[in-house]
């Protein structure tokens, strides 16, 4: 079984928001908690999970939702080819930044979690990418007194 517990409900509900209409696409599953909580506002989600015992899980978790396609398998293999989508959840351990931000129609938005606050920019590759790269615009936001979440929107 691979690492990495549920989102929490600050995350949760972030997510809610954001996914508000959109097509969205999650990288990493886990046990469906989070697809949950994005499916009650978006329009379609497509979640991918690789451990195949939590996909099982999430699979059940989700069977009540007709709005959600819960695979299994890398996430990267198994969206190529899919979207653009109106938000990512980069919630699946290893970041392809560019296959990643390939996902995003322009204007939608990106959404990284289970950051430590108060790091520095340099030398973190994931604030690295998603604070300085141009093609994003991005803003770093506190989802609890020790986590943070970095959301951007791929500019048009
Ligand atoms: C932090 S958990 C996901 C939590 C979930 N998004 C939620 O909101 O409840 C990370 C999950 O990503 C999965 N994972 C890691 N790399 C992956 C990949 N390349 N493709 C699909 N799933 C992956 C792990 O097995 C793990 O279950």
């Amino acid at each position: 079984m691979t690492g990495g517990g549920s989102s929490i409900p600050a995350v949760q509900a972030l997510l809610r928001v954001l996914a508000a209409g959109r097509d969205v696409a999650e990288l990493g599953t886990a046990f469906g908690e989070g697809a949950a909580a994005i499916a009650e506002t978006a329009r379609s989600v497509v979640t991918v999970e690789r451990d195949p015992e939590r996909a099982a899980v999430a699979r059940e978790r989700l069977a009540g939702f007709e709005n959600v396609e819960a695979l299994e398998g890398d996430a990267y293999d198994v969206l190529r080819g899919r979207g653009p989508f109106g938000l990512v959840f980069a919630d699946g351990g290893a970041y392809d930044w560019e296959r990643i931000l390939e996902l995003l129609e322009p204007g939608g938005l990106l959404v990284k979690d289970d950051l430590t606050p108060g790091r520095a920019v340099d030398g973190d590759p994931v604030r690295e990418f998603l604070l300085r790269d141009p093609r994003l615009v991005a803003v770093e936001i506190l989802t609890t007194p020790e986590s943070a979440a970095i959301v951007a929107v791929k500019r048009r």
